[in-house]
């Protein structure tokens, strides 16, 4: 036997015991006449005591320990005469009686504790060693109990977990594949699901009503702090459901999950139109912990000589309460910061609402306190208040208005951690126009379904057609998105039409999903979250990253195993694969 306890679990109650433990050398303390050896497993730290009365052969193997050598001790639990407070086993020691190397190690390349000297490279080399310490593992814990947490709700649900395949043919989700050769079909290709969509669409019409997955899915994108190219969904489909049916499950998920974990309960989710999403937060995944709405002053501002207001599409404006007194400097460090190339903004007007009711704005050559008074009622700014302003085509400024919404929010510490704001946002467009390629895509996937009252719109005008599609949004991330599934296989059809693929190219592609389609399909819905997502919320972290054991770097490299990395010409061989030569 390694041990008769973990390293977290000796108490007072155990004095007097002969135990045995078993774990990593967190750090040793040679004191002269006594020395210390910290022992750490996951379980918490345990202190062991060697003093005059230690055998001598523990005595001698104390002097090769080192900092994460694994051991064995064999002692007895004594009360300390130094009690240590932050640690439940802080009221005992272990005074030895025999110890044991059971491996040694090399010296780690950063120190294993909270406040670790390890940089963030360094640390994604010796994954497994940053694994080791408390804060990276609690959230790996979180993550595993967060999983158990959903499937007992979904389960319990009359949910039934199913795996689908991982070597699939190409499902469009709106990113590109990765792909898998095939050695025994040369010249042929499977590709990494970017989701089970099709194959949940086909267990509807097998019947299987209701399933669930938490299921790896693979996408070949740009990565971001809350993108990965692998990445973890909670996927579901559910039959002979409407919209608010699959909402009203999954609201009750989320509600479940956060009262099971955290402890939090959060109040209904309220349903915001995509459209208002748009207009009153500049985004479509609105973070309403804070109001601070955009407000369209296009028809407030214009043929007041202002040439700049006059020939834009849209002038918008949010009010930062208690701003009015921001100085030259913070207004023009605000300014650069609406200019970067991320947000794009051509310039910024401000109106400073003083306290004593007056008016200070960087437009007052145009606008009389008059004017500036309509544009502050609009806004319902106080006197104190800041009313900033930006202006151009209406896409891009709304959506420049509302990351400076989200950024005067974090200025005001108005975004608190902690604070859970869910909410769906609903009646998403069907269809999305590409300019470049001249050409509508899917705003969410071909399966989506149009809303029945716009069907008319996809002849006549397809950009504006809504779907039934819906997406979860907490404190301003997408967790999760859905939508109502065409289950006709006519209006699927259509659908394929409208995006430009000719019946062929549809035949080719989903040939079986309509095929499946003629034999009796469900009405069906279904949701998906991004879990890594969900857990990073719940860990009150920035990025999925750190809830992730093995994560990939921005470039989508594995640091520690260091792939992607090149194969054997052999082995290209066997695949018929030739590569092309790089520059
Ligand atoms: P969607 O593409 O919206 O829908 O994905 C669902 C959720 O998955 C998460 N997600 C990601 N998380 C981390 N890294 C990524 N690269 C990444 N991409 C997406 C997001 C997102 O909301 N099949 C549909 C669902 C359905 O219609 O049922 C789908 O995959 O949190």
């Amino acid at each position: 036997m390694y041990r008769t306890h973990t390293c977290g679990e000796l108490r007072a109650e155990h004095i007097g015991q002969t135990i045995t433990l078993a774990g990593w050398v967190q750090r040793v303390r040679d004191l002269g006449a006594m020395s210390f050896i910290d022992l750490r497993d996951r379980y918490g730290i345990t202190q062991l005591l060697i003093d005059e009365n230690t055998p001598k052969d523990a005595t001698e193997i104390l002097e090769q320990l080192g900092r994460e050598f694994v051991i064995q001790a064999t002692g007895t639990v004594r009360e300390r005469s130094n009690k240590n407070k932050n640690i439940a086993t802080g009221d005992i020691e272990i005074e030895i009686s025999g110890l044991k190397v059971l491996s040694p190690s090399a010296v780690p390349p950063f120190t294993i504790q909270d406040d670790t000297d390890g940089g963030d490279e360094l640390r994604m080399k010796y994954r497994y060693l940053d694994l080791r310490r408390n804060a990276v593992r609690k959230n790996l814990e979180l993550r595993a109990q967060m999983a158990h947490s959903v499937r007992t709700y979904l389960t319990e649900n009359g949910f039934i977990e199913t795996e689908t395949p991982v070597l699939i043919k190409s499902t469009p989700e709106g990113a590109r594949d990765f792909v898998v050769p095939s050695r025994m079909n040369p010249g042929e290709f499977y590709a990494l699901p970017q989701s089970p969509q099709i194959f949940k669409q086909l267990l509807m019409v097998a019947g299987f009503d209701k399933y669930f997955q938490i299921v790896k899915c693979f996408r070949d994108e740009d990565l971001r702090a809350d993108r990965q190219p692998e990445f973890t969904q909670i996927d579901c489909e559910m039959s002979f459901v409407e919209q608010e049916d699959v909402l009203n499950t999954f609201e009750g998920l989320t509600k479940y999950t956060f009262k099971n974990v955290l402890n939090v309960e959060v109040d209904n989710f309220p349903r915001m139109p995509y459209s208002t999403a748009m207009e009153k937060y500049g985004s479509d995944k609105p973070d309403i912990r804070f109001e601070m709405l955009l407000h369209d002053i296009t028809d407030l501002s214009q043929g007041k000589g202002f040439s700049i207001f006059d020939s834009a599409e849209y002038i918008g404006a949010i009010s930062a309460k208690g701003c009015a007194e921001y100085s030259r400097k913070q207004i023009d460090e605000l300014t650069d910061w609406v200019k970067r190339p991320q947000i794009g903004a051509k310039g910024l007007v401000y109106v400073k609402y003083n306290a004593d009711g007056s008016f200070k704005s960087s437009v007052d050559k145009f606008y009389s306190a008059e004017d500036l008074k309509t544009w502050a009622e609009t806004l319902g700014a106080e006197p104190g208040d800041l009313i900033l302003v930006l202006s151009g085509d209406k896409a891009k400024t709304t959506d420049a208005l509302g990351t400076l919404r989200l950024e005067m929010g974090n200025r005001l510490g108005l975004r608190k951690k902690g604070t859970y704001q869910p909410l769906w946002v609903v009646d998403f467009p069907l269809l999305e126009w590409d300019e470049e390629s001249k050409r509508f895509f899917a705003m969410h996937h071909p399966f989506t379904s149009p809303k029945p009252e716009d069907i008319d719109l996809l002849d006549t005008d397809p950009g504006k057609v809504r779907a039934n599609a819906y997406d979860l949004v907490i404190n301003g991330v997408e967790i999760g998105g859905g939508s109502v599934r065409i289950f006709d296989s006519e209006l699927q059809a259509k659908m394929f039409d409208v995006l430009g693929f000719t019946p062929e190219q549809a035949k080719a592609q989903f040939g079986f999903l309509m095929n499946a389609f003629k034999y009796g399909a469900p009405p069906h819905a279904g949701i998906a979250f991004g879990f890594d997502r969900l857990v990073s919320m719940f860990a009150g972290l920035d990025s999925i990253r750190d809830v992730i054991a093995f994560p990939k770097n921005n470039s989508g490299r594995d640091v520690m195993n260091d792939s992607p990395a090149p194969i054997e010409k052999e082995q290209l061989d066997e695949l018929y694969l030739q590569l092309k030569k790089l520059n």
